[in-house]
């Protein structure tokens, strides 16, 4: 199927509204019947890949039909592949006609939209202020700003005539904090904590909620690349973490499933910080050493 803005569609087989139940994976429970996502429909934007994938495999297991969207095809087959099949779209979330055409397919695919995840995203260069070019800094502002602000626009403009709908945004520590070298990420993340407060206010009243996770350093392929780059010492953040060590995707995608869901019905405009403790630290140097 070809859609508007020259974004490609896949459609594979789905058995959708499955029971929740308690899911095994890599040997833990990764889910409980704690709550259900039974007969939601959900969208989740980056889910060729780490946090948006593994978020998938969750919205599943708690029984959401899923639509995933990426720019990456292959990790998108792949992904479908790995949940028995699924709704896959190709779409750069930072160009607005795809945004708005992916967004309205899936709905109409799906039969409505309850649960929208914006997990697409990118790091920047990891440079000082100094060095930096404008064309690298505004495409991470692209794609994780004006991505998520469009995304959450589209799936509004479905939520918001059904008069309910859950979005979880996609932040980082690297947001409120200050960190030298990351000036483009770092503002995109901040921004995204105040839009999602935003506009909780202008759609909270209309039945529409959004909230954001806050994941300090995760073990994805995001992070893989800044740790062969030399770019990231896992060592020396393990040790600044008070649970020391990265997060893993599945413990970012459980707080996501959490948010989207009816046992967060009075939560909205949040930024729920998944970090091991990373934002609680005030100390200087390793926790345990302090
Ligand atoms: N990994 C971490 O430590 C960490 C920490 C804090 C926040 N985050 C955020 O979590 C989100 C997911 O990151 P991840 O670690 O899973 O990274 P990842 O690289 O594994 O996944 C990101 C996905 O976004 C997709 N993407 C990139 N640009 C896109 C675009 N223009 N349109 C559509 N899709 C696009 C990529 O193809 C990829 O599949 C990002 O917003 C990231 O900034 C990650």
């Amino acid at each position: 199927m070809t859609l508007p803005g020259g974004c490609l569609a896949s459609l594979h087989v789905q058995c959708s509204n499955r029971e929740p139940k308690q899911v095994q994976r890599q040997g833990q429970i990764m889910a409980t019947t704690a709550f259900s996502l039974a007969g939601k429909k959900a969208l989740i934007t980056g889910g060729a890949s780490g946090i948006g994938a593994t978020t998938a495999g969750i919205l599943r297991d708690l029984g959401a039909a899923v639509a995933l969207t990426d720019v990456n095809t292959e990790g998108l087959a792949a992904q479908s592949e790995a949940l028995g099949g699924c709704l896959t779209f190709e779409c750069d979330v930072s160009d607005e006609a795809q945004a708005e055409a992916i967004v309205a397919a899936a709905a109409d695919a799906l039969g409505g939209l309850d649960i929208a995840v914006n997990s697409a995203g990118v790091v920047d260069e990891v440079k000082y202020a100094l060095e930096r070019e404008m064309e690298p800094w505004q495409r991470v502002m692209d794609v994780n700003l004006k991505g998520t602000f469009q995304m959450c626009r589209a799936a509004a403009r479905v939520m918001v005539p059904q008069g309910q709908g859950a979005i979880v945004n996609i932040a980082s520590v690297n947001g409120p904090g200050g960190w030298p070298r990351r000036t483009a990420y770092g503002p995109s993340k901040a921004a995204i904590v105040a839009l999602t407060k935003e506009l909780a206010c202008e759609w909270g009243p209309r039945g529409v909620r959004v909230n954001a996770v806050g994941p300090g350093y995760v073990a994805t392929p995001m992070i893989a690349g800044l740790i062969e780059d030399g770019k990231i010492d896992t060592e020396r953040l393990n040790n600044r973490t008070p649970l020391g060590r990265l997060a893993t995707s599945e413990e970012i995608g459980q707080s996501i499933a959490f948010l989207a869901s009816d046992w967060a019905s009075y939560i909205t405009g949040e930024t729920l910080f998944v970090d091991g403790g990373w934002m609680a630290y005030g100390g200087a140097g390793d926790v345990k050493t302090f």
